[in-house]
């Protein structure tokens, strides 16, 4: 299938695009490079450099002419959402329209896009299910959230069928440990440098942690599904990606730490301000319309994310 992927050069899009190739995919990558790596790119996939903004992008996708697109392209981070609620809401809103309308140009069949658990903000009950109340509590959740109704208005009633794919906390190897990526790449990327890891809070708060891996294989088992997945009804084109299960950030250390051998010190800071105290959703919708369910175990997700930063020390 030719698959065009937006944001192919960051941590998620990668790891998809890699596996993409591998299973002998004619695969295409947009991303203007601003937080995605060259590093990352797949050597044999279609690239151009472009932000999703700009007017040259629904003539790239028509000439890339994807059959499907999955759009993971993003301003992907909660405080540069704070300090720059208009990029954010550019990028993530305005972004997802730009390419929902290029692909139903160019005749994709099916588009995937990224969303995040960040449209519940703090839940109203757990697991969280896709028909749980939403209410973000940053400008990162109210623009991905406005990003899942834009899609809609633009693909419902088109030959291209869609998902919104809400991701819990995603974690593997190629994310980002500089600045606020994911827990697990900031304490991988510490322990590889020497650093002690530093835990806010009192590691309590629980977080619904999912591989990348994982993330890929339901991407993929929505591609390929025969079912058409935007459904009417509440929340009908949203998809919770994830586990279901709480995982707290003291049992995450534990588990890391031993897979990593690391015997140093765990250092604590005070809890940070608007960090919601724990998450978990639901994916028995995923499971039930596209037949997917996250396999990896833990331990087996942060031994290979591990085993990568190991291979990035200088
Ligand atoms: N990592 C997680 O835990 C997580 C959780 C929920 C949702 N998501 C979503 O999944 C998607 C991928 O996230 P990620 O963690 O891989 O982030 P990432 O920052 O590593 O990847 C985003 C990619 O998009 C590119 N990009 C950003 N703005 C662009 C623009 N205007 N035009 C073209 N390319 C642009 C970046 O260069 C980067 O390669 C994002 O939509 C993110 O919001 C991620």
């Amino acid at each position: 299938m030719r698959i065009l992927v937006t944001g192919g050069a960051g941590f998620i899009g990668s790891n998809l695009v890699w596996a993409l190739v591998a299973a002998g995919h004619d695969v295409g990558v947009i991303d203007d490079l601003s937080t995605g790596s060259p590093a990352n790119l797949h050597p044999s996939a279609w690239f151009r450099t472009v932000d999703i903004l700009d007017d040259s992008l629904e003539s790239l996708v028509r000439e890339f002419a994807p059959e499907a697109v999955v759009h993971l392209a993003a301003q992907s981070s909660v405080s540069v959402s704070i300090s720059d609620p208009e990029r954010d809401h550019a990028v993530n809103a305005e972004g997802t329209r730009r390419v929902a309308l290029a692909a139903r140009q160019a005749g994709a069949r099916r588009m995937l896009s990224a969303s995040s658990a960040a449209v519940y903000g703090e839940p109203a009950e757990l697991p969280l299910r896709e028909i749980s109340p939403k209410a973000p509590i940053n400008p990162y959740g109210a623009s991905k959230l406005e990003a899942e109704a834009i899609l809609a208005e633009v693909l419902r009633g088109s030959d291209t069928d869609f998902a919104s794919m809400r991701f819990s906390n995603v974690y593997g190897p190629r994310q980002n440990s500089e600045g606020e990526g994911g827990v697990v790449a900031i304490f991988s990327g510490a322990i590889a440098a020497d650093r002690p890891p530093v835990i806010f809070g009192d590691g309590k708060q629980t977080r619904d942690f999912i591989f990348v891996g994982d993330i890929v294989g339901a991407i993929v088992a929505a591609l390929f599904g025969e079912k058409p997945l935007a459904l009417d009804g509440p929340d009908g084109p949203a998809y919770n990606i994830s586990t279901g299960t709480e995982i707290s950030v003291n049992d995450l250390v534990r588990v890391l730490r031993s897979v990593a051998g690391y015997l140093g010190p765990i250092e604590s800071a005070p809890a940070r301000v608007g960090d919601i105290e724990r998450s978990s959703l639901s994916p028995g919708k995923a499971a039930a319309e596209f037949g997917w369910k996250a396999t990896s175990e833990l331990e087996q997700g942060l031994s290979l994310t591990w085993s990568w930063f190991e291979s990035q020390r200088p």
